[in-house]
């Protein structure tokens, strides 16, 4: 039995070190380790055996059963790295075709005004300061030169969440709030939502964006606030538009005024602007006989529209992926 053991053994291994396949290594495992094949064979004869030969020779076949196994899987697994090979050596890569652009998703025109805006700003010796939605009456109006039966009220009404606290209706609480945390020279800026009761059509909505402004230094004067903003418009709409000055009113400043951006023989309202009222910097803790400021307040969604050339405002908000792509 011992012989026929190993001789089924030096048969599997010759045979299985000459094969080049995967059909091939089947046969050969059929014909070794199948149902009717060598090592069936040899079990077979394992019955006729004295019992005291028994353990011992089945122990022997157990073991030419996992050598056999082991044949058949090592020689599977040369074949499987052969065929792998071949087929590397066959394909090359040719790096001269040209690969698909990869497409990039681009800033939200409001956005991408919104960091043009800061950059040039910050660039100015601006701090950029953080404002909240919600605000408090005091800090939207009171603080703001604006008490409660002020009649400016009107036209910024909001959502009060309580008597006390609001969705802010202009970015100029962060006037206050920035005043009254440090003293001057104060170079500030301050960007977000604003919200106030309106009608959505073409060129309105009740949750806009707004840019603030604020100087407060000695000898501050309205020449140097018409420059600034003169310098900013030129700055986004271009070095030959020209700027027209209107006066207006607002509570927190005094004087107020309205300014217009010149372009092709249209005027087209930029902002409101002013000198901070004496009043607004003394509540916020600030001498006014020894400090003046300027302030300005600029609305980001119609100056989007157009450097865009967006006609209605709401079309900003529809993600039509064509205008969102104009940013670059
Ligand atoms: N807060 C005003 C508004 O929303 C705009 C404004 C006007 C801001 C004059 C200012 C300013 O800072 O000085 O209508």
């Amino acid at each position: 039995m011992e012989k026929q053991i190993k001789e089924v053994l030096d048969n599997a291994t010759a045979k299985i070190a000459s094969i080049k396949t995967k059909q091939e290594l089947m046969q050969a495992s059929t014909e070794f380790l199948g149902k009717n094949g060598a090592l069936a064979n040899l079990m077979k004869g394992l019955r006729e055996l004295p019992v005291e030969q028994k353990r011992v020779v089945g122990e022997q076949l157990n073991q030419l059963r996992d050598m056999l196994n082991k044949l058949v899987k090592d020689k599977d697994a040369e074949i499987e790295t052969m065929l792998l090979n071949e087929k590397l050596s066959q394909e090359k890569v040719d790096v001269t075709i040209p690969v698909k652009p990869m497409s990039y998703g681009t800033l939200h025109p409001i956005e991408a005004l919104k960091k043009d805006l800061i950059n040039y700003f910050v660039a100015r010796g601006f701090e950029l300061k953080d404002g909240g939605d919600i605000e408090t009456d005091y800090y939207c109006f009171e603080a703001l030169n604006v008490p409660k039966e002020h009649p400016a009220r009107e036209m910024q009404d909001t959502f009060y969440i309580d008597n006390e606290t609001v969705l802010r209706t202009h970015t100029s609480a962060m006037q206050v709030r920035t005043m009254e945390s440090q003293q001057p020279p104060i170079k500030m800026i301050s960007t977000g939502n604003a919200y106030r009761i309106d009608e959505v059509d073409a060129t309105h909505s009740p949750i806009f964006n707004q840019l603030e402004i604020l100087v407060v230094d000695k000898n501050v004067t309205l020449a140097d606030l018409i420059g600034t903003i003169e310098d900013l418009i030129k700055h986004l709409l271009g070095e030959k538009t020209e700027i027209r000055v209107r006066p207006s009113y607002f509570p927190f400043t005094e004087p107020s005024i309205e300014v217009d951006a010149v372009k092709d023989g249209q005027y087209i309202e930029m902002l409101g602007a002013g000198m901070v009222h004496p009043k607004v910097l003394e509540m916020s803790g600030i001498d006014s006989n020894i400090y003046k400021g300027f302030a300005a307040g600029l609305g980001l969604d119609r100056l989007a529209m157009l450097k865009y050339g967006v006609s209605d405002l709401r079309e900003l908000y529809e993600n039509d992926i064509n205008l969102l792509k104009q940013v670059k």
